[in-house]
C-alpha cells in the first residue's frame, strides 16, 4: 500500500477526490463541534464553522494532489503563520488530532491510508504549536 500511495496514486485519488475529502472535513468539524474532548479547540473557532470547513476542505484538496483551490483563493497557505493568532500547545494539538483520527477511523479510506494520513497530520499539527 505504501508503494501504491507514493508511486501510482495521489492521496487525492485514494481519499475519493473532493467528495471524499468533503466528507472527512465535515465529519472532523462535526466531531469538534460536539465532543467535550475537543471543547478547548472548539472555543478557538468562530461560532459558525462554515468558513473553517471550506478552508480546510480547499487546503486538503490541494495538499493531497488535487486542484490548488486554497492557493488560488487565498495564496500560499503559510499554515504556521496563519495559526499564530491562536494559542496552540500540546493540549490543542492533541484535541485536533483526536478529532481527525476519529474522523479518519470512521471514513471508508483503506486502513493503510488511514494509518499513513494519521502520521502526516500528526507531523503538521506538531508544527502548529506556538506555546509551551
Ligand atoms: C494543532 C492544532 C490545530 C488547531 C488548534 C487549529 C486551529 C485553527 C483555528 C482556530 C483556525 C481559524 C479558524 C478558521 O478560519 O478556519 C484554523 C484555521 C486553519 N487550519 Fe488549523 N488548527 C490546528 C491544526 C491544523 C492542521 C494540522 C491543519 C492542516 C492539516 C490545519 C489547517 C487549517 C487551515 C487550512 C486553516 C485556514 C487558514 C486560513 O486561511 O486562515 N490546522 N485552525
Amino acid at each position: 500500500m505504501l508503494n501504491v500511495i507514493r508511486d501510482d496514486y495521489s492521496y487525492y485519488e485514494l481519499m475519493g477526490g473532493q467528495e471524499g475529502i468533503r466528507r472527512l472535513v465535515d465529519r472532523f468539524y462535526d466531531i469538534m463541534d460536539t465532543a467535550p474532548e475537543a471543547a478547548e479547540i472548539r472555543a478557538l473557532h468562530a461560532p459558525s464553522l462554515k468558513q473553517s470547513r471550506d478552508k480546510l476542505f480547499m487546503f486538503l484538496v490541494g495538499w493531497s494532489g488535487g486542484p490548488q483551490l486554497y492557493i488560488e483563493k487565498f495564496g500560499h497557505p503559510r499554515l504556521r503563520a496563519r495559526h499564530m493568532p491562536f494559542p496552540i500547545g500540546d493540549l490543542e494539538r492533541d484535541q485536533w488530532l483526536w478529532c481527525m483520527n476519529r474522523a479518519l477511523d470512521e471514513s471508508d479510506f483503506p486502513p493503510q491510508l488511514v494509518t499513513h494520513l494519521k502520521g502526516r497530520f500528526a507531523e503538521i499539527a506538531e508544527m502548529m504549536k506556538n506555546k509551551k
